[in-house]
Protein backbone atom coordinates (compact mmCIF):
# COMPACT_ATOMS: atom_id res chain seq x y z
CA UNK A 1 0.00 0.00 0.00
CA UNK A 2 1.46 3.58 -0.84
CA UNK A 3 2.72 6.14 1.79
CA UNK A 4 0.43 5.76 4.93
CA UNK A 5 1.14 9.47 5.70
CA UNK A 6 -1.22 10.57 2.87
CA UNK A 7 -3.66 7.59 2.96
CA UNK A 8 -6.60 6.73 5.14
CA UNK A 9 -6.13 3.82 7.70
CA UNK A 10 -9.17 2.48 5.57
CA UNK A 11 -8.55 3.28 1.84
CA UNK A 12 -11.63 3.06 -0.51
CA UNK A 13 -9.68 0.30 -2.43
CA UNK A 14 -6.17 -1.66 -2.31
CA UNK A 15 -4.20 -3.10 -5.07
CA UNK A 16 -1.91 -5.55 -3.74
CA UNK A 17 0.52 -7.34 -6.11
CA UNK A 18 2.31 -10.85 -5.71
CA UNK A 19 5.78 -11.81 -6.59
CA UNK A 20 4.57 -13.68 -9.34
CA UNK A 21 3.11 -10.61 -10.97
CA UNK A 22 6.25 -8.46 -10.69
CA UNK A 23 8.34 -11.65 -12.24
CA UNK A 24 5.81 -11.53 -15.09
CA UNK A 25 6.83 -7.75 -15.70
CA UNK A 26 10.46 -7.73 -15.05
CA UNK A 27 10.57 -10.95 -17.59
CA UNK A 28 8.70 -8.56 -20.27
CA UNK A 29 11.22 -5.94 -19.23
CA UNK A 30 14.15 -8.04 -20.16
CA UNK A 31 12.39 -9.36 -23.46
CA UNK A 32 13.19 -6.02 -24.91
CA UNK A 33 9.78 -5.97 -26.22
CA UNK A 34 6.94 -3.71 -25.12
CA UNK A 35 4.70 -2.56 -27.44
CA UNK A 36 1.81 -5.19 -28.06
CA UNK A 37 3.38 -8.41 -29.11
CA UNK A 38 3.19 -12.48 -27.77
CA UNK A 39 1.91 -11.40 -24.14
CA UNK A 40 -0.73 -9.29 -25.39
CA UNK A 41 -2.02 -11.93 -27.88
CA UNK A 42 -2.28 -14.42 -24.85
CA UNK A 43 -3.85 -12.31 -22.77
CA UNK A 44 -6.73 -12.04 -25.14
CA UNK A 45 -6.81 -15.45 -25.25
CA UNK A 46 -7.48 -16.50 -22.06
CA UNK A 47 -9.65 -13.49 -21.34
CA UNK A 48 -12.07 -14.28 -24.11
CA UNK A 49 -11.78 -18.32 -23.12
CA UNK A 50 -13.00 -17.46 -19.49
CA UNK A 51 -15.69 -15.12 -20.97
CA UNK A 52 -16.95 -17.32 -23.25
CA UNK A 53 -16.94 -15.09 -26.10
CA UNK A 54 -14.90 -15.39 -29.56
CA UNK A 55 -13.13 -12.37 -29.62
CA UNK A 56 -11.33 -10.27 -27.24
CA UNK A 57 -9.25 -7.27 -28.17
CA UNK A 58 -6.92 -5.54 -25.88
CA UNK A 59 -6.93 -1.38 -25.72
CA UNK A 60 -5.61 1.58 -24.06
CA UNK A 61 -8.72 1.79 -21.49
CA UNK A 62 -12.69 0.94 -21.08
CA UNK A 63 -13.27 4.51 -22.78
CA UNK A 64 -11.63 3.54 -25.80
CA UNK A 65 -13.19 -0.11 -25.85
CA UNK A 66 -16.59 1.89 -25.86
CA UNK A 67 -15.64 4.35 -28.61
CA UNK A 68 -14.91 1.59 -30.79
CA UNK A 69 -17.86 -0.77 -30.10
CA UNK A 70 -20.08 2.19 -30.31
CA UNK A 71 -18.26 2.41 -34.02
CA UNK A 72 -18.80 -0.92 -34.64
CA UNK A 73 -22.38 -0.54 -33.70
CA UNK A 74 -22.85 2.13 -36.47
CA UNK A 75 -23.33 4.83 -34.43
CA UNK A 76 -22.58 7.88 -36.55
CA UNK A 77 -23.68 11.81 -36.37
CA UNK A 78 -27.24 12.27 -35.88
CA UNK A 79 -27.91 9.23 -34.19
CA UNK A 80 -28.38 8.43 -30.63
CA UNK A 81 -27.59 6.11 -27.52
CA UNK A 82 -29.19 5.40 -24.54
CA UNK A 83 -27.09 5.28 -21.77
CA UNK A 84 -28.06 5.38 -17.70
CA UNK A 85 -26.73 8.86 -16.34
CA UNK A 86 -26.14 6.82 -12.97
CA UNK A 87 -22.86 5.99 -14.75
CA UNK A 88 -18.71 7.14 -15.52
CA UNK A 89 -18.70 9.74 -17.55
CA UNK A 90 -16.99 7.78 -20.20
CA UNK A 91 -20.39 5.37 -21.15
CA UNK A 92 -22.44 8.95 -22.48
CA UNK A 93 -18.40 10.68 -23.78
CA UNK A 94 -17.91 7.32 -26.27
CA UNK A 95 -21.62 8.29 -28.26
CA UNK A 96 -20.38 12.16 -28.61
CA UNK A 97 -17.13 10.73 -29.65
CA UNK A 98 -19.21 9.42 -32.59
CA UNK A 99 -20.92 12.73 -33.28
CA UNK A 100 -23.91 11.15 -32.05
CA UNK A 101 -26.12 11.83 -28.84
CA UNK A 102 -26.30 10.07 -25.65
CA UNK A 103 -30.29 10.26 -24.75
CA UNK A 104 -30.13 9.44 -20.66
CA UNK A 105 -32.58 6.53 -19.41
CA UNK A 106 -33.78 6.41 -15.87
CA UNK A 107 -32.26 3.58 -13.12
CA UNK A 108 -34.76 1.20 -12.00
CA UNK A 109 -34.54 2.87 -7.60
CA UNK A 110 -32.49 3.11 -5.09
CA UNK A 111 -32.59 -0.87 -4.69
CA UNK A 112 -31.88 -1.05 -8.28
CA UNK A 113 -29.73 1.15 -9.78
CA UNK A 114 -29.93 -0.10 -13.19
CA UNK A 115 -31.21 0.82 -16.62
CA UNK A 116 -34.69 0.68 -16.52
CA UNK A 117 -35.89 -1.20 -19.11
CA UNK A 118 -39.44 0.95 -19.68
CA UNK A 119 -38.05 4.07 -19.60
CA UNK A 120 -35.27 2.75 -22.26
CA UNK A 121 -38.28 2.09 -24.44
CA UNK A 122 -39.72 5.02 -23.75
CA UNK A 123 -36.75 6.92 -25.02
CA UNK A 124 -36.23 5.08 -28.74
CA UNK A 125 -36.83 7.37 -31.39
CA UNK A 126 -36.09 7.12 -34.78
CA UNK A 127 -32.44 8.32 -34.73
CA UNK A 128 -31.62 5.68 -31.62
CA UNK A 129 -28.75 3.11 -32.56
CA UNK A 130 -27.68 1.25 -29.98
CA UNK A 131 -28.50 1.18 -26.02
CA UNK A 132 -25.41 0.53 -23.51
CA UNK A 133 -26.44 -0.66 -20.42
CA UNK A 134 -23.60 -0.48 -17.39
CA UNK A 135 -23.50 -3.04 -14.89
CA UNK A 136 -23.04 -0.89 -11.83
CA UNK A 137 -21.17 -2.28 -9.20
CA UNK A 138 -20.21 -5.37 -10.80
CA UNK A 139 -24.15 -6.12 -10.69
CA UNK A 140 -26.25 -7.61 -13.85
CA UNK A 141 -27.86 -4.44 -15.34
CA UNK A 142 -31.56 -6.54 -17.00
CA UNK A 143 -29.56 -7.34 -20.33
CA UNK A 144 -31.76 -10.33 -20.60
CA UNK A 145 -34.89 -7.75 -21.21
CA UNK A 146 -32.83 -5.13 -23.10
CA UNK A 147 -31.81 -7.28 -25.56
CA UNK A 148 -35.44 -8.57 -26.15
CA UNK A 149 -36.14 -5.05 -26.30
CA UNK A 150 -33.04 -3.80 -28.47
CA UNK A 151 -33.63 -6.94 -30.71
CA UNK A 152 -37.66 -5.92 -31.79
CA UNK A 153 -36.58 -2.25 -32.35
CA UNK A 154 -33.99 -3.27 -34.80
CA UNK A 155 -31.03 -1.44 -32.23
CA UNK A 156 -27.66 -2.63 -31.12
CA UNK A 157 -27.60 -3.96 -27.29
CA UNK A 158 -23.81 -2.90 -26.13
CA UNK A 159 -22.59 -3.49 -22.42
CA UNK A 160 -20.06 -1.24 -20.44
CA UNK A 161 -18.89 -4.04 -18.15
CA UNK A 162 -16.41 -1.77 -16.85
CA UNK A 163 -17.56 -3.24 -13.16
CA UNK A 164 -17.95 -6.56 -14.16
CA UNK A 165 -15.09 -9.24 -15.26
CA UNK A 166 -16.64 -12.42 -14.93
CA UNK A 167 -19.80 -11.78 -12.99
CA UNK A 168 -23.03 -13.53 -14.82
CA UNK A 169 -26.74 -13.53 -15.59
CA UNK A 170 -28.64 -15.97 -15.88
CA UNK A 171 -25.07 -18.61 -15.83
CA UNK A 172 -23.88 -16.20 -18.76
CA UNK A 173 -20.83 -13.80 -18.38
CA UNK A 174 -21.88 -10.02 -18.49
CA UNK A 175 -19.98 -8.77 -21.43
CA UNK A 176 -21.30 -11.21 -23.85
CA UNK A 177 -24.69 -10.40 -24.22
CA UNK A 178 -24.89 -7.71 -26.62
CA UNK A 179 -23.28 -6.81 -29.66
CA UNK A 180 -20.29 -6.08 -27.82
CA UNK A 181 -18.99 -5.77 -23.95
CA UNK A 182 -16.28 -3.11 -22.61
CA UNK A 183 -14.14 -3.71 -19.86
CA UNK A 184 -11.67 -1.25 -17.70
CA UNK A 185 -8.22 -2.17 -16.20
CA UNK A 186 -8.39 0.74 -13.98
CA UNK A 187 -6.34 1.32 -11.26
CA UNK A 188 -9.29 0.63 -8.63
CA UNK A 189 -11.15 -1.89 -10.76
CA UNK A 190 -11.14 -5.97 -10.03
CA UNK A 191 -8.51 -6.95 -12.29
CA UNK A 192 -6.62 -3.58 -12.24
CA UNK A 193 -3.14 -2.88 -13.79
CA UNK A 194 -2.97 1.31 -13.79
CA UNK A 195 -4.74 1.79 -17.14
CA UNK A 196 -6.14 -1.00 -20.00
CA UNK A 197 -9.75 -2.03 -21.41
CA UNK A 198 -10.95 -4.70 -23.53
CA UNK A 199 -13.83 -5.00 -26.11
CA UNK A 200 -15.06 -8.45 -26.49
CA UNK A 201 -17.36 -9.71 -28.61
CA UNK A 202 -18.88 -12.66 -30.81
CA UNK A 203 -19.09 -11.29 -34.05
CA UNK A 204 -16.10 -11.45 -36.27
CA UNK A 205 -16.48 -8.16 -38.48
CA UNK A 206 -16.86 -6.05 -34.94
CA UNK A 207 -13.73 -7.55 -33.65
CA UNK A 208 -11.76 -6.92 -37.19
CA UNK A 209 -13.36 -3.41 -36.92
CA UNK A 210 -11.63 -2.85 -33.41
CA UNK A 211 -8.33 -4.98 -34.08
CA UNK A 212 -8.10 -2.29 -37.36
CA UNK A 213 -9.34 1.00 -35.79
CA UNK A 214 -7.21 0.66 -32.20
CA UNK A 215 -4.13 1.24 -34.21
CA UNK A 216 -5.38 3.51 -36.70
CA UNK A 217 -6.26 1.14 -38.94
CA UNK A 218 -3.13 -0.06 -40.72
CA UNK A 219 -3.14 -3.62 -42.10
CA UNK A 220 -0.11 -4.56 -40.52
CA UNK A 221 1.06 -3.62 -36.71
CA UNK A 222 4.54 -3.26 -35.49
CA UNK A 223 4.92 -7.13 -34.15
CA UNK A 224 4.22 -8.84 -37.71
CA UNK A 225 6.87 -6.38 -39.26
CA UNK A 226 9.27 -7.24 -36.86
CA UNK A 227 8.44 -10.74 -37.42
CA UNK A 228 9.25 -9.87 -41.05
CA UNK A 229 5.27 -11.30 -41.94
CA UNK A 230 4.99 -7.83 -43.69
CA UNK A 231 7.61 -5.05 -44.66
CA UNK A 232 5.22 -2.29 -45.09
CA UNK A 233 1.60 -1.59 -44.44
CA UNK A 234 -1.60 0.59 -45.82
CA UNK A 235 -4.01 2.74 -43.89
CA UNK A 236 -7.54 2.18 -44.61
CA UNK A 237 -9.48 3.89 -42.44
CA UNK A 238 -9.32 6.79 -39.77
CA UNK A 239 -7.97 4.84 -36.97
CA UNK A 240 -6.75 5.80 -33.51
CA UNK A 241 -4.10 4.77 -31.01
CA UNK A 242 -5.55 2.59 -28.87
CA UNK A 243 -2.99 0.19 -28.33
CA UNK A 244 -2.32 -1.57 -25.23
CA UNK A 245 1.39 -2.61 -24.67
CA UNK A 246 3.28 -5.98 -23.34
CA UNK A 247 3.42 -4.82 -19.49
CA UNK A 248 0.18 -4.68 -18.72
CA UNK A 249 -0.90 -7.61 -20.59
CA UNK A 250 1.91 -9.53 -19.09
CA UNK A 251 0.71 -8.64 -15.58
CA UNK A 252 -3.30 -8.85 -17.10
CA UNK A 253 -2.05 -12.27 -17.82
CA UNK A 254 -0.84 -12.83 -14.18
CA UNK A 255 -3.71 -11.91 -12.18
CA UNK A 256 -6.06 -13.72 -14.62
CA UNK A 257 -4.92 -16.58 -12.92
CA UNK A 258 -6.43 -14.91 -9.08
CA UNK A 259 -9.37 -13.30 -10.42
CA UNK A 260 -11.93 -15.71 -9.73
CA UNK A 261 -10.04 -16.02 -5.99
CA UNK A 262 -10.24 -12.81 -5.57
CA UNK A 263 -13.83 -12.21 -6.78
CA UNK A 264 -14.56 -15.09 -4.23
CA UNK A 265 -13.24 -12.98 -1.64
CA UNK A 266 -14.59 -9.98 -2.22
CA UNK A 267 -18.29 -11.80 -2.38
CA UNK A 268 -17.44 -13.35 1.05
CA UNK A 269 -17.03 -9.66 1.89
CA UNK A 270 -20.49 -8.02 0.54
CA UNK A 271 -22.38 -11.18 2.15
CA UNK A 272 -20.57 -9.82 5.61
CA UNK A 273 -21.40 -6.21 5.05
CA UNK A 274 -24.92 -6.62 4.18
CA UNK A 275 -25.10 -8.31 7.55
CA UNK A 276 -23.73 -5.91 9.36
CA UNK A 277 -25.58 -3.38 7.15
CA UNK A 278 -28.86 -4.76 7.77
CA UNK A 279 -29.94 -3.64 11.23
CA UNK A 280 -28.76 -0.15 10.82
CA UNK A 281 -31.31 2.81 10.63
CA UNK A 282 -31.45 5.07 7.34
CA UNK A 283 -29.23 3.17 4.87
CA UNK A 284 -30.28 1.22 2.16
CA UNK A 285 -28.27 -1.67 0.35
CA UNK A 286 -29.02 -1.91 -3.22
CA UNK A 287 -29.03 -5.36 -4.71
CA UNK A 288 -30.40 -8.70 -2.99
CA UNK A 289 -28.15 -11.42 -1.21
CA UNK A 290 -28.88 -14.23 -4.30
CA UNK A 291 -27.26 -10.90 -6.86
CA UNK A 292 -24.06 -11.09 -4.78
CA UNK A 293 -23.44 -14.41 -5.92
CA UNK A 294 -23.56 -13.39 -9.70
CA UNK A 295 -21.73 -10.28 -9.07
CA UNK A 296 -18.17 -9.16 -9.39
CA UNK A 297 -18.26 -7.63 -6.36
CA UNK A 298 -16.35 -4.69 -7.38
CA UNK A 299 -17.67 -1.96 -4.97
CA UNK A 300 -19.80 -1.47 -2.04
CA UNK A 301 -22.74 0.87 -2.59
CA UNK A 302 -25.42 1.99 0.05
CA UNK A 303 -27.81 4.90 -0.19
CA UNK A 304 -28.49 7.04 2.69
CA UNK A 305 -32.21 7.33 3.37
CA UNK A 306 -32.18 11.03 3.93
CA UNK A 307 -31.17 13.64 1.17
CA UNK A 308 -28.44 16.11 2.22
CA UNK A 309 -26.64 14.05 4.60
CA UNK A 310 -24.00 13.00 1.67
CA UNK A 311 -21.02 15.21 2.01
CA UNK A 312 -21.63 15.18 5.90
CA UNK A 313 -21.28 11.98 6.13
CA UNK A 314 -18.36 11.15 4.05
CA UNK A 315 -16.17 13.90 5.67
CA UNK A 316 -17.29 12.11 9.45
CA UNK A 317 -15.84 9.18 8.14
CA UNK A 318 -12.56 10.22 6.34
CA UNK A 319 -11.67 12.21 9.42
CA UNK A 320 -11.82 8.62 11.42
CA UNK A 321 -9.52 7.31 8.65
CA UNK A 322 -12.22 5.10 6.62
CA UNK A 323 -12.70 6.99 3.09
CA UNK A 324 -15.65 6.62 1.26
CA UNK A 325 -16.51 7.90 -2.53
CA UNK A 326 -19.77 8.51 -4.44
CA UNK A 327 -20.44 6.35 -7.22
CA UNK A 328 -21.46 7.87 -9.28
CA UNK A 329 -23.00 11.86 -9.72
CA UNK A 330 -25.41 12.35 -12.14
CA UNK A 331 -23.38 12.49 -15.86
CA UNK A 332 -26.50 14.80 -16.76
CA UNK A 333 -25.77 17.64 -13.92
CA UNK A 334 -22.37 17.93 -15.24
CA UNK A 335 -21.05 21.89 -16.14
CA UNK A 336 -19.78 19.93 -19.68
CA UNK A 337 -23.02 17.76 -19.71
CA UNK A 338 -25.66 20.99 -18.95
CA UNK A 339 -24.25 23.27 -20.89
CA UNK A 340 -24.69 20.94 -24.22
CA UNK A 341 -28.20 19.17 -22.80
CA UNK A 342 -29.78 21.46 -20.38
CA UNK A 343 -33.33 20.58 -19.01
CA UNK A 344 -32.60 16.89 -18.61
CA UNK A 345 -34.62 16.00 -15.26
CA UNK A 346 -34.41 12.36 -13.82
CA UNK A 347 -35.49 12.01 -10.21
CA UNK A 348 -34.52 8.19 -9.47
CA UNK A 349 -30.77 9.08 -10.54
CA UNK A 350 -30.68 12.01 -8.97
CA UNK A 351 -31.69 10.85 -5.89
CA UNK A 352 -29.26 7.79 -5.68
CA UNK A 353 -26.46 9.92 -6.91
CA UNK A 354 -26.93 12.55 -4.11
CA UNK A 355 -27.64 9.35 -1.29
CA UNK A 356 -24.81 6.89 -2.52
CA UNK A 357 -21.64 6.66 -0.40
CA UNK A 358 -19.22 4.16 -1.62
CA UNK A 359 -17.56 1.86 1.40
CA UNK A 360 -14.04 0.10 1.40
CA UNK A 361 -13.92 -3.25 -0.29
CA UNK A 362 -10.61 -5.35 -1.62
CA UNK A 363 -10.07 -8.67 -0.93
CA UNK A 364 -7.41 -8.08 1.68
CA UNK A 365 -9.79 -6.08 3.81
CA UNK A 366 -9.89 -7.92 7.33
CA UNK A 367 -13.15 -8.46 9.13
CA UNK A 368 -11.97 -6.04 11.67
CA UNK A 369 -11.39 -3.10 9.15
CA UNK A 370 -14.84 -4.05 8.11
CA UNK A 371 -16.66 -3.95 11.80
CA UNK A 372 -14.43 -0.33 12.11
CA UNK A 373 -16.06 0.87 8.68
CA UNK A 374 -19.52 0.52 9.91
CA UNK A 375 -19.03 1.42 13.41
CA UNK A 376 -17.92 4.93 11.92
CA UNK A 377 -20.91 4.51 9.56
CA UNK A 378 -23.27 4.07 12.17
CA UNK A 379 -21.40 6.88 14.40
CA UNK A 380 -22.15 9.43 11.03
CA UNK A 381 -25.34 8.64 10.99
CA UNK A 382 -26.25 9.49 14.40
CA UNK A 383 -24.07 12.57 14.45
C1 LIG B 1 -18.83 2.34 -15.70
C2 LIG B 1 -17.52 2.78 -16.27
N1 LIG B 1 -17.40 2.90 -17.60
C3 LIG B 1 -16.25 3.27 -18.19
C4 LIG B 1 -15.13 3.55 -17.44
C5 LIG B 1 -13.89 4.02 -18.13
O1 LIG B 1 -12.84 3.14 -17.92
P1 LIG B 1 -11.34 3.55 -18.29
O2 LIG B 1 -10.83 4.41 -17.19
O3 LIG B 1 -10.63 2.23 -18.40
O4 LIG B 1 -11.40 4.28 -19.60
C6 LIG B 1 -15.18 3.42 -16.05
C7 LIG B 1 -13.98 3.70 -15.25
O5 LIG B 1 -13.96 4.24 -14.20
C8 LIG B 1 -16.40 3.03 -15.45
O6 LIG B 1 -16.50 2.91 -14.12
Amino acid sequence: MPDSATFPEIPLFDLQLQAEDLDAVAETLRSGWLTMGPRTAAFEEAFAAQLGARHAVAVSSCTAALHLSYLAAGVGPGDEVIVPSYTFVATASAAIYCGATPVFAEIVSRERPQLDPEDVARRITPRTKAVCAVHFAGYPAPVDRLRELCESRGLALLEDAAHAPSATLDGRKLGTWGLAGAFSFFSNKVLSVGEGGLLCTDDDQVAAAARSLRSHAMTSGTWSRHNRVTDTYDVVGLGFNYRTGELRSALLLSRLQRLESEIAARRALTRRYRELLRDLDGVIVPFTDAEVEQSSGYVMPIMLEQRGRQSAVGLFMRERGVQTSIFYPSVHRFTAYRQRYPDITLPVTELASETELTLPLYPPLTHADQDRVVEVLAAALQA
